[in-house]
Parts: structure tokens; sequence; C-alpha cells
């Protein structure tokens, strides 16, 4: 079935409507340091507002422990969205409340507001539906109409996500009609070879990727954190870089069975080492099997690709038609641990056919790194939602807007 959009809630002129965004922006302090999803939210926000509706947005930031935290307050979100729009934003001090109350009993028509943190409320994200399902009512008495446009939220099961579209009439927004459109031509019979190229530094998440990854690609490349996981598994010593016990076996299972299903699942020949992780500190580039030979010995810490990796890494991602990329190759934020993030997304942007960027963290590492979106065929705004997508999963996120499989 297909996903509902925004033309089944017929005219929206006057009505208050809930928009779910994904605003969960990278903050440094009160800082953003990357704005890409408050970006991406823009289309449909001004499509309502345009349209004459109450917006009333809601988002999570961050992870807060279910109860409000200054740190992850949205309140710099609302800022930097009203400079966005070019329009006043109304951001209430609380997600139900009386500040909430206020600021959407006072919505003009083409006006909105932002309530503060979803995950402010521990039901939002709470194991019990029926925690969900009281939050979520709450929520709906603020919205005669409900548009989900967090893609990067569709994994999750929470009150925002699920029991409140289902409370109210619903349907998809523009950024998350796109990035369906995008993952489903990644799935729907991709155009060969292609290759997935897998990094970032949650290493026990990516490892159940790996396995659904495994039967449709041609060729899987391994970067970031994880790939000192794997080091291990073949047998080397690693010496203080990142591993994940827990993933060592999964590990051992996906070499053999990559070699069994012909699947090229490339691993670094090089790393580059440091004596700590610091911007400053003293490195070099090892062998990969060879990282404790280094003068820092066992203590050495991996923390990026080396050259002759990343260099065979663009070779085999400028050469495929269909790219898509997860996680940094290293730790880009530190600049003499950028060069692997930085020549992955060159060789992503020479991809002749479709090169995603999926995820948070790549697509703001790019944008640090100095490329532009438009010199990628999409950038995804979700993470864990677009692997979730392409592992076959189940997005009750989307399928709460009638889109199945
Ligand atoms: C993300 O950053 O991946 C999305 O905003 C979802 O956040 P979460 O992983 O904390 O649910
Ligand atoms: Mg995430």
């Amino acid at each position: 079935m297909a996903l509902r959009t925004i033309e089944s809630l017929g005219d929206l002129r006057g009505k208050r409507v809930i928009v779910r965004c994904d605003l969960n922006v990278p903050l440094d302090g009160g800082t953003i340091t990357d704005d890409g999803r408050i970006r991406a939210s823009l289309a449909t926000l001004r499509e309502l507002l345009d349209a004459g509706a109450r917006v009333v947005a809601i988002s999570h930031l961050g992870r807060p422990d279910g109860k409000p935290d200054p740190q992850y307050s949205l309140a710099p979100v609302a800022i930097r969205l009203a400079e966005l729009l070019d329009a006043p934003v109304a951001f209430a001090g609380d997600t139900v409340g009386a500040d909430a109350d206020e600021a959407v009993a006072l919505l003009e028509d083409g006006r909105m507001t932002l309530l503060e943190n979803l995950r402010f409320n521990a039901d939002e994200t709470s194991k019990d539906k029926d925690d969900r399902e009281s939050f979520a009512k709450q929520l709906a008495g603020y919205g005669e109409a409900y548009v989900a446009d967090g893609f990067g939220v569709v994994h999750r099961k929470q009150a925002s996500v699920f029991e409140l579209a289902e409370l109210l009439p619903s349907a998809a927004g523009r950024l998350v009609e796109t990035e369906l459109g995008v993952l489903e031509r990644l799935t729907k019979d991709p155009a060969k070879p292609f290759t997935v190229v897998l990094g970032g530094s949650k290493v026990s998440d990516k490892l159940g990727v790996i396995d659904a990854l495994l039967p449709q690609v041609d060729r899987l490349l391994i970067g970031g954190g994880m790939l000192f996981t794997f080091l291990k598994a073949q047998g080397y010593e690693i010496g203080k870089s990142l591993l994940d016990e827990d993933g060592l076996k999964e590990a051992r299972r996906y070499l053999k069975e990559a070699g069994e299903r012909g699947v090229e699942l490339v691993l670094p020949t090089d790393v580059v080492v440091a004596e700590r992780f610091s911007a400053d500190a003293k490195h070099v580039v090892a062998p990969a099997h060879a990282i404790e030979e280094t003068e820092f010995g066992a203590n050495g810490l991996g923390l990026d690709i080396g050259p002759e990796t990343a260099t065979r890494f663009a070779e085999l991602i400028a050469s495929s038609t269909t790219v898509f990329w997860n996680g940094p190759m290293g730790v880009f934020e530190l600049a003499p641990f950028a060069a692997g993030t930085k020549t992955v997304a060159e060789a992503l942007t020479k991809v002749s056919g479709l090169g995603v960027v999926g995820g948070g963290d790549s697509a703001a590492a790019i944008r640090q790194l100095g490329f532009t979106d438009d010199q990628f065929g999409h950038v995804s705004t979700g993470g864990g939602a677009s692997l979730e997508f392409l592992e076959g999963k189940k997005l009750p996120g989307l399928e709460v807007l009638g889109w199945h499989r």
C-alpha cells in the first residue's frame, strides 16, 4: 500500500497541524554545529504555513533521560528555524503543559510554534504501549491533523511517531516522501555494481546491518570504529583501538559468509595510529596487521583508515553505479584523522548512478569537510532509519502512514 501524503489531509487552512520533525541536530553548548536537519524540514513547514495551517512542530533532541534537561532544549533550534523560515516561531518551554497550551491557543493561520523536546517526557519512548498512548493523547489535543516528517525516527515505535499518527488523520510530509523514494531506488533492483560503505563508531548497531546487506550487495567496504573489531576477528592485535568484544564472533562469521557468497568484503589494509585521542597527538600510518608495531606499541589507537585503504575504497566507490554510505571512516572531527572520510566523500561525488550519504553523522561530516549536499545524489537525514530500511526491517513510522513493502 502506498504512503499517504499531505494531499490526503484536504484543505488545511485554519487547521492545527502537528508536524513531527527530526530536529535532532548536533549542538556544541547552545550552538548548532550542523543545521542540515533543520533545513531538510523547511519544505514541509513552508508548504503548510503557506496553506494557512496553524503548525505545531514537535521533535526530539538527543537522548535525555525522560525529564527536562536544559542541554537538550530545542530553544536554539526554534531560533534557527525562525531565521531560515524568515518567519516567527513561538517556542513553548514544555511539550505538554501550560506553556504548550498557550502557544497552541495563540496560533494564527499560517503561523507556527515549536514545542519543547518530546523526550523530556518519559512516556515518549516508553516500552509500555499504554504509557505511549496516554502521552500521544495529550499531544493529539494540540492538533486536528498529523504530518510525519521526521524521517530519522521512522524506525522508532515512539509515542509521537506511532501512537499519535493513529489518533489523528495522518500523512507523510515531503521529506519523508523524498527519503522513501530514494531508498526504494536502492532496494528495488539497484543498478550494479552496488556498493555499501559502512563506518562510524556504533559497532554493535552495524553488525546486524552487515548480515542483512551481504546477500544484496556486490561490495561491502568497512571503515570507521568497527573496522578494528574485524581486524581483531582476522587475528590481528589492535592496541587501544575500539573493540566490540560482543561483535567479534559475528565479525568472524561475516568474513566467512562474504567469502562463500562471493561478496567483496573489503577491509582496510592500513590505518592511522595515534598516541592518544587528540588532534595534536603524534600519529603514524601502519599496516592493518601491525598496529602494535608502531612506536606507540600496544598503546596505539587507530583513528582513521590509512591512505592506501582510502585510495582503494575511492576506486571501488567511483567505479560503482549505486553506492550507499553510512558512517565516517575515522574521527573526522579531528583534522589529522579526517582524510579517510574526505577521500570517500570525494569518490561518492563521482558515482555515475546514485550515490547516497546516509545518516546524521555522515551528513554532518561531509558539510564539515567542505562538501555541499548538491554534490551527492542524495543526503539522507536518517542514519538508523535508512539502515533499517535497507535491512528490510519493519518501520513503524512508515507503516502507520499506510506504507508497506
Ligand atoms: C538520529 O539521530 O539517529 C535520529 O534523530 C534518531 O535518534 P535516536 O537514535 O536517538 O532515536
Ligand atoms: Mg541514531
